[in-house]
C-alpha cells in the first residue's frame, strides 16, 4: 500500500495495566505496535491511532459523568512517544472539527493519539454514524488491535466497512498473533500439549473441545481443576467448584477418553484454610481436600508430573495460571509451569502464551523473552484458539 503523505487510521490496543500514578505498569501491547508505527513512519504516512482504554461508560462518576481523567489515553504517551522514539501528539477527543484541524496540520511521519473511543457510546454499539464519522479522519485503515479483535465495536469492525479492499490491513502485530496462533491450531509439531488453568471451566469449555480435537494432551491447573475433581466424586473441600457444571466435566472426560486423550488433573494440591496470603496451607491429594480447606494451588507431585508431561513436546499452548499466584504461598505451581515451559522452548518446543494471567505470570518470573510467542491477546486470543471468526479480523479479510 502506498501510505506516504496519506491520513492512516490505526486501531491498536493500549488497554494497557497503569498503577496509581497513571504509569503504565506492563508495556507489552504498546511494545507490539511498534513495528507498524515505525513502518508508517519510515513511509512518510501521517499515522493517526485510535484506542480504547478500559470500560469508561460502566464506571462512571458519581454525578454520572465520564472519568476523563482515570480513563484518558494521554496517560500512556510517555511510554508510546519513549517506545516510538519521538513525540507522539495527543488530542483529547476523537471526532469533530477540532480532531480535524489538529489531523490537517499533521506532517509526514507524524504520530498522533486521539482520545479514547470508549468515551462514545457509539464505540462499543458499533454505532454506524459514530463508525462514519471515525472512517472520516483517514484514507486508510489499518488493524493492529489484536486484543480487541473479538469485539464488534465501531472502531474495530464496523469502520472497516467504510474503506475498499485497496485501503484497509492488518499491521504487524495482528499477522504475528494470527499466524502464530494459525501455526499451533492447524500445524502442531507434535505432541502438542495444551495446560489450560484460571478460576472457571465455564470460560474455557469451548477451548477445551477445541483442543480435544487438535491437542495430544490437556493439562488442567487452577480453579477449574476442582470441577473436573469433584465431578469424578472427590473431596474438594470448599474449593471453587461449578456446581453446575459437573455433568458437563464429566463429558468433556469420556470425550478425552474416546478420542484416546489424555486430560490431566493434578494429582495433589496447595490446600488453605482460606482465600488469602497469610492463610494456613498444607499439600493434600487433590481428591482429598478436608472439609473446609480449599485447594489454592497445583501440589508439589503435580508440578513435578507437569513439568514431566512437558518434555518433548513440540508445540505447547499455556492459558491461564495454576493457581492463585498473585499470593506467594500459592504462585510455586504457576512458576513451576513458566520455568518447564521456558526450559523445553530452549530445547526446541514452540511455546505459546495467551491469557492476560499467565502472560503476567511469566513476566513476573522474568521469563517472557524465553518462550516462542506471547499473546497480547485475552479473550480475543481465547476465542481465536476456539475456532471463532473475530469481528476485527473479518472487517479485513471481507
Ligand atoms: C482486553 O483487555 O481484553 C481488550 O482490550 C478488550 O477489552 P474489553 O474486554 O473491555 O472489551
Ligand atoms: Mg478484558
Amino acid at each position: 500500500m502506498d501510505v506516504k503523505g496519506r491520513k492512516v487510521i490505526v486501531r491498536v490496543d493500549f488497554n494497557v495495566p497503569l498503577d496509581d500514578q497513571f504509569r503504565v505498569t506492563d508495556d507489552t501491547r504498546i511494545r507490539g505496535t511498534i513495528p507498524t508505527i515505525q513502518y508508517l513512519i519510515g513511509k512518510g504516512a501521517k499515522v493517526i491511532l485510535l484506542s480504547h482504554f478500559e470500560r469508561p461508560l460502566k464506571n462512571l462518576l458519581p454525578n454520572g459523568e465520564l472519568d476523563k481523567v482515570r480513563f484518558s489515553l494521554n496517560h500512556v504517551v510517555p511510554t508510546l512517544s519513549a517506545l516510538v522514539g519521538k513525540k507522539v501528539d495527543f488530542f483529547p477527543d476523537t471526532i469533530g472539527e477540532k480532531v480535524f484541524q489538529k489531523i490537517n496540520d499533521l506532517q509526514d511521519g507524524d504520530v498522533i493519539l486521539l482520545e479514547n473511543t470508549r468515551f462514545y457510546a457509539g464505540e462499543e454499539k458499533g454505532d454506524v454514524e459514530f463508525s462514519k464519522r471515525l472512517a472520516s479522519l483517514g484514507e486508510i485503515y489499518v488493524n493492529d488491535a489484536f486484543g480487541a479483535a473479538h469485539r464488534a465495536h465501531a472502531s474495530t469492525s464496523v469502520i472497516a466497512n467504510y474503506f475498499d479492499a485497496d485501503h484497509k490491513a492488518f499491521g504487524f502485530l495482528m499477522q504475528s498473533e494470527l499466524e502464530n496462533a494459525k501455526q499451533v491450531m492447524d500445524h502442531p509439531k507434535r505432541p502438542f500439549i495444551a495446560i489450560l488453568g484460571g478460576a472457571k471451566v465455564s470460560d474455557k469449555i469451548l477451548l477445551i473441545e477445541s483442543l480435544l480435537d487438535k491437542a495430544d494432551k490437556i493439562i488442567i491447573g487452577g480453579g477449574m481443576a476442582y470441577t473436573f475433581i469433584r465431578a469424578q466424586g472427590g473431596n474438594t473441600g470448599k474449593s471453587l467448584v461449578e456446581e453446575d457444571k459437573l455433568d458437563l466435566a464429566n463429558e468433556l472426560l469420556a470425550k478425552a477418553g474416546k478420542l484416546g486423550k489424555r486430560i490431566e488433573l493434578p494429582s495433589d494440591s496447595i490446600a488453605a484454610e482460606k482465600f488469602a496470603p497469610d492463610a494456613l496451607f498444607k499439600n493434600v491429594p487433590s481428591h482429598e481436600i478436608p472439609d473446609g480447606w480449599m485447594g489454592l494451588d497445583i501440589g508439589l507431585t503435580a508440578r513435578f508430573e507437569y513439568t514431566n508431561h512437558l518434555q518433548g513436546a513440540g508445540t505447547i499452548l499455556w492459558n491461564g495460571p495454576m493457581g492463585v499466584f498473585e499470593m506467594e504461598s500459592f504462585s510455586h505451581g504457576t512458576k513451576a509451569i513458566a520455568h518447564a515451559v521456558a526450559d523445553v522452548t530452549k530445547s526446541g518446543t514452540f511455546s505459546l502464551i495467551g491469557g492476560g494471567d499467565s502472560v503476567a505470570a511469566i513476566q513476573q518470573v522474568g521469563l517472557a523473552d524465553s518462550v516462542s510467542f506471547i499473546s497480547t491477546g485475552g479473550g480475543a486470543m481465547l476465542e481465536l484458539l476456539e475456532g471463532k471468526t473475530l469481528p476485527g479480523v473479518a472487517a479485513i479479510t471481507g
